[in-house]
């Protein structure tokens, strides 16, 4: 039926009719295919884009994390001052990574030398040093100056050696070789490579002195079998060495005879009077004074003490020189200055006087000041004040880390405790 319709149409229809259907029929394949091209084209890009926003989702949060990596890599180091080559030193601080070390590569190194820390971190840290890691200016190595060492310097100041009596007593065999094995390795090095070697002495050399205040020509009065004899008599002795060395065999030494010194980075727990009492009064605990409080000490403060250091080191003076503040201070003075500049409601416990507890101490500092035109500016209360601030963030730190120091009663002499 459908079919004989079909051909009665298609007879009907002429071939020119039939043409133009034709026509017709292949415009409206060629629009509904070009339909779909464009229809899908439209699929495809809103895909793309879909796809592109999906991966800005997931880039942009690591992209962020690059930047906060960069940020920390990108680390500020203190300013350092530029220096000329014929200026720049190549300087290596034996026990660099201590106390008054640590200062000493501060200085240098904002003063733009080139600085090597050498130290076996037996007293000293690495975060007292870890501001400088990575400048280009300088290099910690962990070495112990008992084994030789080998590079090339111009200047080295040797300050390798525990200095506070329960650190020294700790390994009374390892303090003697420090100050012996120790510093013949370090004229060793500064004799292969033409450096000038300074030593950092002590006041301890004048023993329990008989003459106040004591000047670098006293000859000390030390027991040579005491128990901080390996201290006392390994700096005597590290002393003769570089006068030895530079007699024999020309070395330039120079040699620093330091004082109590306190201030930021000092060791909390090391039994000194000022970091007693400090902890004493931060931890709300009685301050212990032995015997009257009357006795005197003096202390300078560590920038002075790395000033005096600088400047003996680039002077022509090559005997012993005295470093230290001959402003003398009460032992109860000490007491309640900490204590009011701690806002602590400690109060202060009067115990025993020690045995041997000296009556005075102090330096007589008339040759650097001649010699050096050196002498200790900073005034202890704005002393004290760094350094009770840097105890209080210590003691979050450690609180923070589970651990909280005691302070250690003073030294123990002949069976009984002393102020050092
Ligand atoms: N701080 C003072 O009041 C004072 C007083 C007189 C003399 N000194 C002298 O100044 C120097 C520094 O004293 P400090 O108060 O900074 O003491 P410190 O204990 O903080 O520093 C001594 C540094 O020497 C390092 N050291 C010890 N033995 C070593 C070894 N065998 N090899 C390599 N490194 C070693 C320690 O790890 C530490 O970093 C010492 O020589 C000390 O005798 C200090």
């Amino acid at each position: 039926m459908l079919s004989k319709a079909a051909l009665r149409l298609v007879s009907a229809v002429s071939p020119r009719r039939m043409k133009l259907l034709l026509g017709l029929a292949l415009l409206a394949y060629a629009a509904s295919v070009w339909g779909n091209f464009v229809s899908m084209r439209s699929i495809q890009e809103n895909g793309e884009l879909k796809f592109e926003s999906k991966i800005e989702e997931i880039i942009e949060p690591l992209r962020e994390k690059i930047r906060d990596l960069e940020k920390s890599f990108t680390q500020k180091y203190p300013p350092v001052k530029f220096l000329s080559e014929k200026d720049r030193k190549r300087i290596l601080i034996t026990g660099g990574a201590g106390f008054v070390g640590s200062h000493l590569t501060d200085k240098l190194m904002m003063d733009g030398h080139e600085v090597t820390v050498v130290d076996n971190f037996f007293t000293g840290r690495k975060r007292n040093v870890e501001h400088w890691i990575g400048h280009e200016n300088f290099e910690l190595i962990n070495h112990d100056v008992v084994e030789p060492l080998y590079i090339e310097v111009d200047q080295i100041y040797h300050l390798a050696s525990p200095a506070s009596p329960p650190n020294y007593m700790y390994n009374p065999i390892k303090t003697l070789k420090t100050n012996t094995i120790g510093t013949l390795n370090m004229l060793g090095l500064a004799k292969r490579v033409g450096a000038r070697l300074l030593l950092a002495s002590t006041s301890e050399v004048y023993g329990d002195p008989e003459v106040h205040p004591q000047t670098e020509d006293y000859w000390g009065h030390v027991n040579p079998i005491g128990p901080r004899a390996c201290y006392d008599e390994g700096k005597r002795v590290a002393e003769t060495m570089c006068y030895a060395y530079m007699k024999q065999e020309g070395v330039e030494v120079r040699v620093a005879r330091i004082f109590n010194t306190f201030g930021p980075r000092m060791h909390m727990n090391d039994g000194r009077v000022v970091s007693n009492f400090i902890l004493q009064a931060l931890q709300g605990e009685p301050l212990t004074v032995y015997g009257s409080g009357t006795q005197t000490r003096a202390f300078q403060y560590v920038s002075d003490l790395v000033n005096g250091l600088v400047a003996l080191m680039n002077s022509n003076v090559s005997s012993p020189v005295n470093l230290g503040n001959p402003e003398e201070h009460t032992i109860l003075e000490f007491a309640q200055l900490i204590k009011s500049l701690v806002g602590s409601g400690s109060e202060i416990q009067y115990l025993s006087e020690a045995q041997d507890d000296p009556q005075k101490r102090k330096p007589d500092i008339k040759k650097a000041k001649l010699m050096l035109g050196w002498e200790p500016v900073v005034p202890l209360e704005e002393g004290l004040n760094k350094a009770i601030h840097y105890f209080r963030k210590e003691l979050e730190y450690q609180a923070n880390n589970q651990y909280i120091p005691k302070p250690k009663p003073a030294r123990i002499k002949k069976g009984r405790t002393r102020h050092n």
